[in-house]
């Protein structure tokens, strides 16, 4: 679960860049995130909030769209990055989001202004979870 520092460092980059262009004015929480793909691709986002508050979308989320639209389809690790005190660790929709893409044992890094700050699993966040290899599975039973 553990990657080397320069994919740690790209990672918070591009996650530090991504939050700096969130659109938070009504939490003001500004989020940003970051994954890479096995090929080495890394796909940045941030939350867009909206009047109609439920319509706001997570950084993470943002993330994936990109990488999906760039043609990835494998999360090898992903990064958030959130000011505050606590751990902005991804929500329960974005841990299922994320799981459609990552392995359980993928990382996911959860940083603050100043750096890493905690790493978890895919696994960890979001155990016994629900994914495509289970419809697959249904898919091929008799
Ligand atoms: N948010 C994210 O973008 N990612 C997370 O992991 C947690 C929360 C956003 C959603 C909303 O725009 C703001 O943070 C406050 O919840």
């Amino acid at each position: 679960m553990t990657d080397a520092p320069t994919t740690l460092d790209a990672l918070f980059a591009a996650a530090v860049a991504a939050r700096e262009r969130a659109y938070a004015p009504y939490s003001g929480f500004t989020v940003g995130a970051a994954l890479i793909t096995p090929d080495g691709a890394i796909h940045a986002g941030c939350n867009v909030e909206n009047a109609a508050y439920p319509v706001g979308a997570c950084a993470e989320a943002g993330a994936i769209s990109a990488m999906v639209a760039g043609g990835g389809r494998r999360i090898a690790a992903m990064l958030v990055v959130a000011g505050g005190e606590g751990l902005c660790t991804p929500c329960g929709a974005c841990r299922q989001r994320i799981r459609e893409f990552a392995a359980p044992d993928t990382p996911v890094h959860v940083a603050g202004p100043e750096g890493l700050r905690r790493s978890f699993t895919l696994e960890q966040l979001l155990p016994a979870s629900f994914g495509p290899d289970v419809l697959d599975a249904a898919r091929s039973a008799p």
